[in-house]
């Protein structure tokens, strides 16, 4: 078995920070110490470097038909994105609307990936319409495959959005099944008539975009979600948290002790709806749901994840091509695909916004990019963090290099970068998954296909007290 030993790096896990090296045999991590030694290990320098555990992005979307198109990164471009971004583990959205069975959406989606990720993987199942036959196929589906987490939106009217009953029978199948239940929360019904009235008004510009998604939509939706979800005594996982309104419900629900998860995304976090009313059609770069807000919304959201309430960062990688698939909105905002290439700069975003800027610690960091969506979804500690016996993915990170961020020099296949201009400090040099490089001294080295489906082990959420403790 082949051994590396990274040296000299200074370790950060979710909970610890120390200086020491990492013995690798094989795919897993076997020792952890100082001054570590084995004549037949290869030698990985990281002196003056943090060695992270590889980031777990716990939303994206790869290769999705939506809004009348197909996402621009496919699970080739998209994870080779992901890992120069030092992200090592991916959960995307399996999407069943318009499937008679749930299975077959699952099939398709390991046929997009297989031959093609670069990196580790796991599905969430997306659900839309739960009916008799659809109902009784979930559970079964989910242990099959290893699946431990629903999703339903309960916004995008015309296309993706599940009625109450369906959002309650998933919180259902989630109390039932031990999974989780990711929403996103947006009033999707309203939208649709806010939308209707501003272009009955000629109003067709990107901007109405997100007028016409006020955050008092996403805290309403939150607040539904949260309330369902409790009496169904399903553990829900709120997707893209963009506004004060939405962390409000979230920070009451938790206090009084619900079982309630929130992931917000860097884009929130660091730019604002002042971008979506550029002149022309320039606002349609930054067209997603739920849409940027005003920047009095970011304190919020930082001081959430700071205080845990929010545990997560997901990227929300949903890419189209400004000159390319956003164009189908030129002349209705209602009809530019709803979506940004985040994949690749979420980790080094929130690192740089983050831990450099003094908002959050390192730990906090590593908790927020890998470990917390590590436990949340069954991963852990398999993955998200450094310890014996876990896969060796590994981040050796430069704290100190600037760079601008650009679509000039990103890997994901679109022609326009949301942070185009930020100077951001850090960045991944090299990315180990499973004990292999993938990336080494900022190239990309590793193998089209070369990445794993995981099954994930579903856990009934009345675990005994020891395995709770395990798992937590
Ligand atoms: O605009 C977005 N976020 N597109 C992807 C689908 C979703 O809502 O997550
Ligand atoms: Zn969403
Ligand atoms: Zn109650
Ligand atoms: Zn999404």
């Amino acid at each position: 078995m082949t051994k590396k030993i990274i040296k000299g790096g200074t370790i950060a896990t979710a909970t610890d920070i120390f200086e020491g090296d990492i013995l690798i045999e094989g795919e897993k991590i076997v020792q952890i110490g100082k001054d570590l030694l084995d004549t037949e290990a290869e030698i990985i320098d990281a002196t003056g470097k943090y060695v992270f555990p590889g980031g777990i992005d716990p939303h994206t979307h790869l290769d999705m038909p939506f809004n009348n198109t197909v996402t621009d990164d496919d699970w080739e471009s998209g994870t080779i994105a992901a890992a120069f971004g030092g992200t090592t583990t991916i959960l995307d959205f399996a999407l069943t609307a318009g499937e008679t069975k749930l299975s077959t959406a699952v099939e398709k989606w390991h046929e997009k990936a297989t031959g093609k990720a670069v990196i580790d993987y796991g599905f969430h199942l997306m659900v839309t319409d739960l009916n008799e036959e659809t109902e009784k196929e979930l559970p079964l589906l989910l242990e099959k495959e290893g699946i431990t987490s629903i999703k339903v939106f309960m916004a995008y009217a015309k296309e993706f959005q599940a009625s109450d009953n369906t959002l309650f029978k998933a919180f259902k199948a989630g109390k039932e099944t031990g999974a989780v239940v990711m929403v996103h929360c947006e009033n999707g019904s309203v939208i649709d008539e806010l939308v209707e009235a501003a272009k009955r008004a000629g109003n067709t510009a990107p901007i109405y975009h997100a007028l016409t998604r006020p955050p008092e939509l996403e805290g309403e939706a939150t607040k539904r979600a949260i309330e369902l979800a409790h009496v169904a005594g399903a553990k829900l996982y709120v997707v893209h948290v963009t506004c004060k309104e939405a962390v409000d419900e979230i920070v009451k629900a938790r206090e009084k002790g619900y079982d309630v998860y929130g992931e917000t995304c860097p884009p929130y976090l660091t730019l604002d709806q002042s971008l979506l009313a550029q002149p022309g059609f320039e606002g349609a770069k930054y067209v997603w749901s739920p849409p940027l807000r005003p920047k009095s919304h970011q304190e919020p959201l930082w001081n959430a994840l700071k205080a845990k309430q929010l545990q997560t960062i997901g990227s929300d990688q949903c890419s189209f091509s400004f000159n390319g698939k956003k164009q189908l909105g030129l002349n209705d905002f209602s009809k530019i695909p709803n979506g940004g290439p985040f994949i690749e700069d979420r980790f080094t975003v929130l690192y740089s916004e983050g831990v450099t800027k003094g908002r959050i610690s390192i730990n906090d960091f590593v908790d927020a990019v890998s470990t917390s969506a590590a436990k949340i979804f069954g991963l852990f500690p398999q993955k998200g963090t450094i310890a014996i016996g876990s896969d060796a993915d590994i981040v050796i990170f430069d704290p100190n290099v600037k760079r601008i961020i650009s679509a000039e020099t990103h890997h994901m296949n679109v022609d326009y970068n949301a942070f185009e201009g930020m100077e951001v400090t850090g960045e991944p040099v090299s990315v180990l998954l499973r004990g292999e490089f993938i990336v080494k001294d900022k190239e990309f080295v590793g193998t089209i296909g070369g990445g794993k489906y995981i099954k994930r082990p579903l856990k009934k959420k009345a675990a005994s007290t020891l395995e709770a403790a395990v798992s937590n």
